[in-house]
């Protein structure tokens, strides 16, 4: 047994220029650290960070939550075995004792969650992904690389809300490695702002390092990243296709689904149609949050309409909740999972999401947020879990860039381990008949 000899956290900052919550886990071999990130487009359901409040920082500061690192969760960590994944992550519920959290902060709660399996892995002289994967894979599975899911135009929330939507993603269903994934991803990326910069818009990212959205409708943006993909020379979708997170709830008022761009006011059953031909029009082969977290009976009736040929994933509609993830499942809403750690507070039941997930056949996405920093730990999630995908924004800015190297260094590690690459069937779209939740194995 290793045991935690000291617990710390400290104010650090966030790829907007926002204070967020450092914490490390000491023990006698080595320390674990990890970083809290932090959403925009959060989910009604999700665990709840603390912030400051007040005038200073936009009240955004998080000083409680570092103190509540320092205090109560050292004081109740000290001295447990720091593999003890599961018992610590309790001892961090039970001490919180609010359902969201939202008491010592999920700030401070994933934050030390994070640094507790870092610093196991540490103390087994392995790097996270490895460690994880020694009892985190399904049985017979050996351990390969993500699909990466890679946005190319910022929207919503992370974006001024100058188009609607959300992410305009790309992904690589045929490239036969992580590198190569990469490789492609950067030359659409590069051709769409070329576009952008033909338009007279380039240059200008969001908040996930996309290009700026300059765009006179949603399907417009939808339209430029085809048109990029041509431009690079790749067949869609066989080779590389495009995933949509419309993160619907940031624009449904109970009502309608209100497209401001287009000057559009949309009920459920306008704005399935109108999806639905997006998705009829273009190499579409996965759509997250089509419909608000608040309005099950629009996501159902969508999964029952395009769930066969399309991925449907739910992020705010499930926020990492496996509670939510199995009563979705049982009610036919969506067909695959958004995995963001902060979402629900700790690894170990970012895991039970992942267990939901999979054993409702699902298809996975373990997700950054749109507030990041230098942190990789969620990239060794999805490898030392076996998750299909990884969604971590786009391809510029060093907190993204920092993720997607990282999974480089870990496909090397893995050397011909990490194929085959990537697993098929991930995108119904493309292989018509096998089932998204069944191609990790
Ligand atoms: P968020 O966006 O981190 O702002 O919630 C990411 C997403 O919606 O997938
Ligand atoms: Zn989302």
């Amino acid at each position: 047994m290793t045991t935690i000899v000291d617990v710390r956290a400290r104010r650090v900052w966030d790829s907007r220029g926002r204070p967020t919550v450092e914490a490390e886990v000491h023990t006698g071999r080595g320390l674990g650290r990890a970083i809290a990130p932090a959403g925009a487009s959060t989910g009604a359901g999700e665990a709840r960070e603390l912030r400051d409040g007040g005038a200073r920082l936009g009240g955004r500061d998080v000083m409680q939550a570092v103190a509540h690192v320092q205090g109560p969760i050292r004081q109740a960590l000290l001295g447990r075995d720091v593999a003890d994944q599961a018992g610590l992550d309790a001892a961090l519920i039970a001490l919180d004792g609010t359902p969201d959290k939202g008491r010592l902060g999920s700030n401070a709660i994933v934050a030390v969650s994070l640094a507790c399996a870092q610093a196991a892995a540490q103390a087994a002289g392995l790097p996270l992904w490895a460690h994880l994967a020694r009892t985190g894979l399904p049985a017979g599975q050996a351990p390969r690389l993500p699909l990466p899911e890679v946005q190319i135009f910022g929207g919503g929330a992370h974006a001024s809300a100058r188009v609607d939507l959300q992410d305009f993603l790309l992904v690589t269903p045929g490239a036969r490695s992580f590198a190569q994934a990469l490789e492609w991803t950067a030359e659409v990326y590069h051709a769409a702002g070329a576009r952008m910069a033909r338009r007279g818009a380039g240059g200008g990212v969001a908040d996930e390092g996309g290009w700026w959205p300059d765009f006179r409708g949603n399907e417009e943006a939808i339209e430029e990243l085809a048109r990029a993909i041509e431009d690079a020379g790749f067949s869609a979708p066989r080779d590389v296709a495009i995933a949509l997170d419309v993160a619907s709830s940031q624009f449904y008022d109970g009502r309608c689904y209100t497209l401001r761009l287009d000057g559009r006011r949309l009920e459920r059953e306008a704005f399935a149609e109108l999806l639905a031909g997006w998705v009829a029009a273009y190499p579409i082969v996965s759509v997250e949050d089509p419909f608000a977290d608040s309005d099950p009976e629009g996501m159902r009736a969508f999964t029952a309409r395009c769930g066969a040929r399309l991925q449907i994933v739910g992020d705010d509609y499930f926020v990492t909740d496996a509670r939510r993830i199995r009563q979705g499942a049982a009610e036919g809403a969506c067909n695959a999972v958004l995995l963001k750690p902060n979402q629900i507070g700790t690894l170990t039941e970012t895991r039970a999401a992942w267990d939901a997930a999979r054993a409702a056949g699902y298809g996975a996405i373990v997700s950054a947020r749109s507030g990041e920093t230098e942190d990789v730990s969620i990239v060794h999630l999805a490898v030392g879990w076996g998750v299909p995908q990884l969604k971590v924004g786009s391809f510029a800015r060093s907190e993204r860039m920092a993720k997607w190297n990282e999974a480089l260094r870990i496909e090397e590690a893995l050397g011909a381990g990490a194929l085959p690459f990537p697993a098929p069937g991930i995108y119904p779209a493309i292989h018509p008949g096998i089932h998204p939740g069944t191609g990790g194995g």
